[in-house]
């Protein structure tokens, strides 16, 4: 077959990125916009995104840093606590926030704040599902006893099977997949109300790339990256054309030193290069006609909203990666393949 040099897409959307807030916010936003027409944002701040008048000032934070005559649309999600009531709930919508995150408490980065007994939630649960608003799912369970490789399965089996029984009516996404027991449960249980993203870093890394040969803290994230069976289950489902899987890059910046560290940070950094790493990916399975769909269609259709004009066009150029980028007054080490180099380079069209 005949190698292709260029693919042209329409504008996608990243469904699950972390912006941070501050003085890195605008080293942050700057990569997302160059790929994305729209990305759903994560409220997970450090005082997290709890209330509609707090989503409104981080929209209007983030709007700020935005490049001059840019027509990328934040789109925002409230973060849920144990105190989170209904009327927040209806708040939230009237605010245009579209989704509300439900974090385990402690089950990852800035995650102390969220919900620490998931039975409390029929009433927000029905709010949601009553102002067609979305539940995304941080989908790990947090007991110490369990083993950090089947804290997702559990959380799956255990849980979410409970939860959809009670709020059949509610829209969910259970966000950043890492196994082949959460895609098969997509597939046995997934109708139009349960759809799941998936990151680049889980489509192209399996558990040996973060520990074999040396401890890798770029590859540690949360959900933790699996085995080599659970990360071909991913690319099989990503690449499909299941409109059930969609991107979200769960692009989650810290600065470099605070990942290596001797008690590193969880979260990937791989908004520099997203859809280039997702190429990546779908061509190693010979899909690349499949990514259009789960980048720019099948995310937009599940949660209601019109595609986005325009298109980006992925050149087939190599580029070595950046050691280091700017991230406010310090600097990230992003995300690396393991060969260092990538092979498309996105632009906009
Ligand atoms: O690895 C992760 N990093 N997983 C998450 O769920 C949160 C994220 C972050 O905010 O750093
Ligand atoms: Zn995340």
């Amino acid at each position: 077959m005949a190698t292709l040099h260029e693919l042209v897409l329409p504008r996608p959307d990243d469904f699950h990125v972390h912006f941070r807030e501050g003085t890195v916010l605008a080293d942050v936003v700057r990569h997302t916009v160059l790929q994305f027409g729209r990305a759903l944002v994560m409220p997970n701040l450090k005082d997290p995104v709890t209330t509609a008048s707090k989503a409104i000032v981080y929209r209007q934070a983030i709007r700020e840093v935005l490049p001059e005559g840019s027509d990328f649309t934040p789109l925002m999600t409230l973060y849920l606590t144990d105190t989170t009531t209904p009327e927040d709930i209806a708040e939230a919508k009237k605010a245009g926030v579209v989704a509300v995150k439900w974090y385990p408490a402690g089950a990852t980065t800035l995650s102390d704040h969220g919900v620490s007994d998931w039975r409390q939630m029929d009433a927000v649960c029905e709010a949601l599902a009553a102002e067609e608003m979305l539940l995304l799912i941080h989908g790990e369970v947090t007991d110490p006893q369990i083993d950090i490789f089947e804290r997702e399965t559990r959380f799956v089996r255990d849980i979410l099977v409970a939860l959809r029984q009670r709020h059949p009516n509610l829209r969910m996404v259970l966000e950043h997949i890492t196994t082949k027991d959460s895609v098969d449960f997509i597939h046995e249980y997934g109708h139009q109300n349960l759809g799941a993203t998936i990151t680049a870093q889980h489509l192209l890394n399996n558990r040996n790339h973060m520990l074999v040969g040396g401890i890798k803290p770029h590859f540690y994230c949360l959900p933790i990256l699996k085995t080599e069976t659970d990360r071909c289950a991913l690319l099989e489902a990503a690449t499909s054309g299941d409109s059930r899987f969609f991107l979200g890059t769960d692009s989650a910046p810290h600065a470099q030193s605070a990942k290596e560290n001797a008690c590193g940070c969880a979260g990937c950094f791989t908004g520099y290069a997203a859809l280039e790493l997702y190429a990546t990916a779908f061509e190693s399975v010979g899909k690349l006609d499949k990514l259009a769909n789960f980048a720019a269609r099948f995310g937009a259709d599940y949660y209601g909203l019109p595609y986005n004009k325009g298109e980006v066009v992925l050149k087939r150029e190599s580029w070595a990666l950046p050691e280091t980028l700017p991230f406010g007054a310090t600097l990230i080490r992003p995300y690396h393949t393991v060969s260092g180099q990538l092979n498309w380079k996105c632009f906009q069209a």
